[in-house]
């Protein structure tokens, strides 16, 4: 053969020894080669594509910012566990978590550690209530409660309640033992649905708050975006001032969540920021109308037309404009384009328990279609107990809720929702003017973004804004502290637009005082220490270190509070 003759003595034996090996195990050395190779091509390949994402998404100042804070936080933590460190922070939480429990657990009341041998009377049990019911609180009833309260009218509430009285047993997860909840909880959602403008087809559910609805709709947007593209890595992009409930459920349902800045001055999203990290993964995109902290509504005509050319699901977090957001136009405020009219909205949450004046525990989840909402969906069909179907996280619900939530819309009407929202929004407005208006707020606050619903967020030019947060607590008012950047938030209720110049005024005080305070220390000369209060502690000093845990153990130490006799 004139092929084999040419190749060397030497070459051509050792070629002989292998072809006279077991070709299996030939085989099983050239595969395991190759195997190893395509593992390592496809481990190079995944980190070159999050590199390559994450560079793209961020830039490279970005990323370099992200390392270099993440190290800091690192590095921190080691600090924190120096032995002589540790007990020092360990002592202060301890310290502030027992001021806290001297406030928040009456030490002179009896108490119920066990069950009480014999049942109370009904009678006793009524007095329990009622002094429960008038311990030492905020007086949310006098309208000094920024938010929570929503509505909080005597005539609503006793009408919510009869409502539950005729529900109490009332469970929807048997809706032939009780078909009315059931009506009642499906009229919810198309009341709802209408307000939004939902296209034919489209569908919704109700939930048990604000927090429930977003979880189950990114809960819906992984689902979907796995079942149809096969994402088992999903991502979801936010804003930075999005709801904390987005973070939660990212933690929940493992998405990974991009936080997107609302730079001053308007305190929207960026866009362009929000573009440049959408990738193969990105599952859900959000924004909030309005959101929590300063009240902006984000721009949702560009989310949209985003999420449409990305075919990526656009969560609308109406949460907290709730009603109030879909009367804007209608009552002649300025608004902008938010509700299932853009065409790239997937879907909404609206709690009907914020501006819709329900009782506390009802919100609603909105989709274009039932298609949509078949993702929030649970189904077992082989559990011992049952074929098992429920649409959301919760199982047994109570019917009296829903009660309460219908009687309350149909109770209010069109025209009730209308007026609510005139009086609400038109009092953020004068909210917003009169510290414009008055030099003395004017040369000192200053109000973020331009807010268009019910909430109007201001932080101080000059002095200490969680000073002046304190004062206000001190004045009786309970408003919102936030952080980056620091500020307080009023969110304007029914029972605030009825005092609202009294909040003014004593706004207007505090400031003069806290001004004082300043000019004080200044004349003291450079010496003079300033003394930290409460909320500039939390929010000032341990806000800004690099690692939060000391803020983490605090708001844990908190929670067990909660649950403490
Ligand atoms: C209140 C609120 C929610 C939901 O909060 P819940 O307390 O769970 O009802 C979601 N988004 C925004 C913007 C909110 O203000
Ligand atoms: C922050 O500090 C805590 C406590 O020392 C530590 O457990 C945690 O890992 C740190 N966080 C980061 C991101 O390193
Ligand atoms: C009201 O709240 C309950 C749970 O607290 C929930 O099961 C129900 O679906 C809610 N209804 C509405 C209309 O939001």
């Amino acid at each position: 053969m004139p092929g084999t003759s040419r190749i060397p003595a030497s070459l051509r034996e050792s070629f002989n020894q292998v072809k006279r090996r077991r070709p299996t195990s030939l085989a099983a050395v050239v595969n395991l080669d190759l195997f190893r190779n395509i593992i390592f091509f496809f481990f190079v390949l995944r980190w070159t594509r999050r590199a390559f994402w994450q560079l793209r998404g961020r830039g490279i100042i970005g990323s370099l910012v992200e390392l270099y804070r993440n190290i800091g936080r690192i590095l921190y933590g080691y600090l924190l566990r120096v032995p002589g460190v540790r007990g020092k922070v360990e002592k202060q939480v301890a310290e502030a978590l027992a001021k806290t429990e001297a406030k928040l657990i009456p030490a002179d009341l009896p108490k119920y550690l066990a069950l009480p041998k014999d049942g109370l009377t009904d009678e006793e049990v009524r007095k329990e209530l009622e002094t429960l019911a008038n311990l030492d609180h905020t007086k949310w009833e006098e309208g000094y409660v920024s938010g929570a309260v929503y509505h909080g009218e005597e005539e609503l509430t006793k009408l919510q309640t009869e409502a539950f009285g005729t529900f109490t047993v009332a469970n929807p997860i048997h809706p032939d033992v009780f078909p009315g909840v059931r009506k009642m909880e499906a009229e919810i959602v198309a009341m709802v649905l209408s307000l939004f403008n939902a296209p034919p087809g489209a569908a919704g559910t109700t939930t048990a708050g604000g927090t429930e609805s977003i979880l189950v709709c990114c809960l819906a947007a992984r689902q979907k975006a796995y079942a149809e593209r096969g994402i088992t890595e999903p991502e979801m992009i936010i804003p930075e001032t999005a709801h904390v409930a987005f973070r939660k459920a990212g933690d929940y349902f493992k998405i990974k969540v991009h936080r997107v800045a609302c730079p001053a001055p308007d305190y929207q999203v960026d866009i362009k920021a929000v573009q440049r990290l959408i990738n193969p993964n990105t599952v859900l995109l959000v924004g909030s109308a309005p959101n929590y902290p300063h009240g902006i509504i984000d721009d949702f005509a560009a989310l949209s037309r985003l999420a449409l050319k990305r075919k990526i699901w656009l969560h609308v977090d109406c949460c907290l404009g709730s009603f109030v957001m879909p009367y804007l136009e209608k009552a002649g405020f300025e608004s902008q384009p938010f509700d299932f009219r853009l065409k790239g909205v997937s879907s909404i949450s609206c709690d009907t328990h914020k501006y819709g004046f329900a009782p506390k525990g009802n919100s609603t989840a909105l989709y274009r279609s039932a298609e949509h909402r078949s993702y929030q969906y649970y189904v077992s069909p082989d559990w011992p107990g049952g074929v098992y179907a429920s649409p959301g996280i919760a199982g047994s619900r109570p019917g009296a809720l829903i009660a309460g939530c219908w009687a309350s819309l149909v109770k209010m009407g069109q025209n009730g929702y209308l007026d609510a929202c005139v009086k609400i929004v038109g009092t953020a407005k004068s909210i917003a003017q009169k510290i414009h208006e008055t030099p003395s707020l004017d040369s000192e606050l200053e109000i973020l973004g331009r807010p268009l619903v019910s909430v109007v967020a201001f932080t101080s030019k000059n002095l200490d804004i969680y000073d002046i947060y304190d004062g206000m607590t001190a004045k009786g008012w309970h408003l919102n502290a936030l952080q980056d950047p620091p500020a307080i938030h009023v969110a304007v209720t029914m029972p605030i637009t009825k005092v609202w110049e009294k909040l003014m005024s004593d706004l207007e005080a505090v400031v003069e005082a806290e001004r004082e305070k300043e000019r004080a220390r200044i004349a003291q000369g450079k010496g003079a220490k300033k003394t930290v209060g409460d909320s500039a502690a939390l929010y000032g000093v341990a806000g800004s270190l690099p690692n939060k845990s000391v803020v983490v153990n605090l708001a844990t130490g908190f929670l067990d509070l909660l649950y403490k006799t």
